[in-house]
């Protein structure tokens, strides 16, 4: 098994964002606000915090699905926030989508949040622990908790592979991406000695495809 090769932390190249933000992850984004609400059938009027919101798609299609959910976007980048701001206020939810540009590590949200969610973003931070720590800190006993993030494969060679499969049509600057992020995730184990490490007893680590992993249940 390759050894993880950490990529940058915080996307913050405007041009890099605008590729991220311009690529279509619209099943994957749905898929995910599909399963959170499938998996949770009491969050109506909750407070969901999302950790690493980029350029905002997730909570839109979240605040979408659930009309009296409200909902705070969090990310280090500001070229993402940007993207995120337009994007809500194009979709008409600025009184329901608040977005802030901080490291989650240096955060403190206004209320504990009634549930979190976090979109391929733990593969950027140097040090795990710190993400799993925000997610018992930030939110209520008990909440929900909905992470997805890619799966570390073992070689470089099933990475390019990986990135030739599903990234073939797409821009350069997002296969270059893809393949770092893939180099820079965690695997299945690792994922769950973190979890082991902060006593989630109640979180639960699942492998859906060949590039995934995703861990559902409460703090
Ligand atoms: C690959 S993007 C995923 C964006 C979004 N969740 C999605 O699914 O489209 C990862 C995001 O995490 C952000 N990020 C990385 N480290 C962060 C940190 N310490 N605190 C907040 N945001 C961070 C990056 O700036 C980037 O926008």
């Amino acid at each position: 098994m390759m050894d993880r090769r950490l990529e940058p932390e915080i996307m913050d190249g405007e041009e890099q964002a605008r590729v991220y933000a311009a690529a279509d992850f619209a099943k994957e984004n749905q898929d995910f606000v599909e399963q959170f609400v499938k998996t949770y059938d009491d969050m109506e009027k909750a407070f969901v915090l999302d950790l690493g919101c980029g350029p905002g798609d997730i909570l839109i299609r979240l605040a979408r699905c659930l009309p009296e959910l409200s909902l705070l976007g969090l990310d280090a980048s500001p070229a993402m926030i940007r993207l995120a701001e337009d994007a809500v206020k194009e979709a008409g939810f600025t009184t329901r989508i608040t977005l802030h540009c901080q490291r989650f590590q240096d955060f403190t949200p206004p209320a504990l949040a009634d549930a979190i969610i976090s979109n391929s973003m733990l593969h950027h931070i140097p040090n795990p622990l710190q993400f799993w720590y925000a997610v018992k800190t930030m939110a209520k006993p008990r909440a929900p908790v909905f992470v997805m993030d890619l799966l570390r494969p073992d070689s470089p060679e099933t990475a390019q592979s990986l990135v030739d499969q599903y990234a073939a049509e797409e821009p350069e600057q997002l296969r270059h991406d893809f393949y770092y992020s893939l180099l820079s995730a965690f695997t299945e184990d690792e994922v769950a000695a973190q979890l082991a490490e902060l006593n989630f007893s109640r979180l639960f680590i699942d492998v859906p495809d060949d590039r995934h992993w995703m861990v559902y249940g409460r703090t």
